[in-house]
């Protein structure tokens, strides 16, 4: 049985192909049209989904939609008639969303396929159902707590639910407006990070601050009972799109949040890009604060209804790594499942799985046990992609491949590495990653400079072999998509200095060989080199979405200062290229390459400088 799931026309707008029960393949829009956070509807992902298990859209039995505007219409229509100027808006988005569900005509239009002719079954689904499935359903649990938070979906802000068996339960809904996601969005905006998904930058920001503003921050949210309120005299009320807007060419705009009352208390606003002060981050550490509070008391209060050691976490907010490292200190959960693409690209997942498991009764069989549900290319394609660039390239075996990226790392050299299915959810874990030395002191600087130009504070994360993470980390749940944050030991702050965050804490992503054999034997390789079993690993890209194809990985790499290109079986190193043009003029054969290396290459091993080139 095949089902198709959908997020669309809302943030990280994606798709998912779920067959007899098991996600097969799964990709944000953003990936595939390179436009970031992309909102409209996900036509090529969808084409990406059918191709990939090798169906039609005629196969498809049933389309599921992580949206479902009739939820908790009474909320909305309530919250509308508080102030009559919403009436007109509330009236002309219902009507938009209408024109938006017209599902067969849009898949009609996204595969040139006759609307008629559809034949699935459609089925939409509450936002927060649908992340708390994308989570539960994901898990090897068969009954867990359910939890779910961001800024708003079907204007509700939080879930909580009971998951056992097939079945989610939803016990509480905090509604719109009072949002955590709100919250935090609201301070970004304030201290100048406007854009959507710009928290986690703030995250970052955090430890740099002092407790200055804990106090007057904490009265922006009062605990009540099993949930919160804020205090809205500091926020714009919510307009009709509740607190966002997707344009006609999917670039997703946030409203602005705050209101006249947050000047009155602290003062101008940061204008975006301007030095920040230490206003700024004593309000982002301050949020952080309340944020966590106000996360551990649903938590706790969840606990209550739910007694039990296991926690199926997802919603937009479930992607602040900070507060989910701290959870098993301040909460009685033993063990999250926070599934990787946790944010709303995720509901694409959690809606199909919910229509398998819930709708339809089918039996739960698998597991997500990892996150490399995206496209794969075949070396052939990354060589033709490679000579279509007019790159100098060896091809390796596996080990003088691991060698020799090790080799790359140990030199203090910028690898990007590029293997295997792209990985789904926000994270690089190991298939679409630049690589680095975690212990250089200046490493930090160097990518910044050379590659990412991100901003100063923004740490950069590390991948550790799993069997390793006790010895390095004050915290041994595993955290295999990257989403929980740990104090490293003191002893090994030195070992790890390039991606030890100024409160010597790390955003980890813990490895083991089963899920990704080839990126845990790098990192062993490095290991087996230096003694440490850790890797920096920050996303392939510069300022855009992750690299998807062996065309992107090249041109970020030729684009930017990166040393050496890893793709596929293929090595390029930046900084030979220039000797290789002047051996090449020198020789009128092809020479054969060092030991392991298959192509024709002049080329012979050396470790470049890490010198600009
Ligand atoms: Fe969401």
């Amino acid at each position: 049985m095949l089902i198709l799931g959908l997020n669309m026309f809302h943030a990280d707008a994606s798709a998912a192909i779920v067959l007899d029960g098991e996600v097969k393949f799964a990709i944000a829009e953003e990936r595939l049209n390179r436009h970031k956070h992309f909102g409209g509807f996900p036509a090529l992902a969808v084409k990406a989904c059918l191709d990939a298990v090798g169906a039609k859209i005629s196969d498809v039995e049933h389309v599921a939609v992580g949206q479902d505007s009739d939820a908790n219409l009474a909320r909305k229509v309530q919250y509308a008639l508080t102030n009559p100027a919403r009436i007109l808006n509330f009236i002309r988005l219902r009507r938009r969303k209408e024109a938006m569900r017209d599902l067969r005509f849009l898949i009609g239009q996204a595969l040139d396929a006759d609307p008629a002719k559809l034949r699935f079954q459609e089925h939409h689904l509450e936002h927060h159902i649908a992340h708390i499935a994308s989570s539960y359903y994901c898990s090897p649990w068969d009954k867990a707590a359910g939890f779910s938070y961001d800024g708003s979906g079907d204007f509700v802000s939080t879930m909580m639910a009971r998951c056992e068996g097939n079945n989610i339960e939803v016990l509480d809904r905090v509604f719109l407006p009072h949002s955590l996601g709100s919250l935090y969005t609201m301070i970004c905006e304030f201290i100048g990070y406007t854009k959507y998904g710009d928290e986690g930058k703030v995250m970052g920001l955090a430890p740099y601050g002092k407790p200055t503003y804990c106090a007057d921050i904490e009265k922006l949210v009062a605990l009540t009972g099993s949930a919160f309120q804020l205090d809205l005299r500091y926020f714009k009320p919510l307009g009709s799109n509740q607190g966002m807007q997707v344009l006609a060419d999917g670039t997703v705009r946030l409203a602005r949040h705050f209101s006249g009352r947050m000047e009155e208390t602290f003062g101008t606003p940061r204008e975006p890009h301007t030095e920040i002060a230490q206003r700024d981050m004593d309000l982002a550490f301050a949020v952080q604060q309340r944020f966590e509070e106000v996360f551990f008391h649903l938590l706790n209060q969840l606990h209550q209804h739910v007694p039990l050691d296991d926690l199926a976490m997802a919603g937009g907010c479930a992607l602040n790594s900070v507060g989910n490292g701290k959870l098993f200190d301040r909460t009685p959960f033993r063990r999250t499942y926070i599934q990787p693409a946790a944010g709303d690209e995720g509901l694409a997942v959690g809606a199909a799985l919910h229509t398998y498991h819930a709708v339809l009764k089918q039996p739960r069989r698998h597991q997500l046990k990892n996150a490399y549900l995206g496209p794969e290319f075949s070396d052939s394609r990354i060589q033709a992609s490679l000579e279509a660039a007019g790159l100098e390239c060896r091809k390796l075996d596996r080990d003088t491949l691991l060698q020799t990226v090790a080799n790359q790392i140990v030199a203090g050299n910028v690898v990007g590495w590029f293997q295997g299915r792209m990985e789904w959810g926000p994270r690089a874990l190991g298939n679409r990653s630049i690589v680095a030395h975690p212990g250089l002191p200046d490493m930090k600087e160097i990518l910044n400079a050379r590659i990412k130009h991100r901003e100063w504070f923004r740490p950069f994360a590390p991948s550790i072999l799993a069997d390793h993470q006790h010895e390095y980390f004050e915290h041994d749940h595993p955290s295999p998509f990257m989403l929980h944050v740990y104090k490293i030991r003191p002893d090994k702050r030195n070992s790890l200095c390039a991606v030890n965050h100024v409160d010597d804490t790390g955003r980890l992503q813990t490895v083991a060989r089963d899920e990704n054999p080839l990126y845990y034997d790098l990192i062993s390789a490095f290991h087996r080199k230096t003694g440490i079993p850790v890797i920096l690993n920050t996303s392939f890209n510069e300022n855009e979405p992750i690299v998807c194809t062996p065309e992107e990985a090249i041109d970020c790499f030729q684009r930017t200062r990166m040393d050496v290109l890893a793709i596929g079986p293929f090595v390029v190193k930046k900084a030979e290229q220039k000797a290789e043009v002047s051996v090449r003029a020198a020789v009128s054969e092809p020479t054969p390459g060092p030991e392991g290396s298959t192509s024709v290459s002049v080329n012979q091993e050396r470790r470049p400088s890490n010198s600009d080139s």
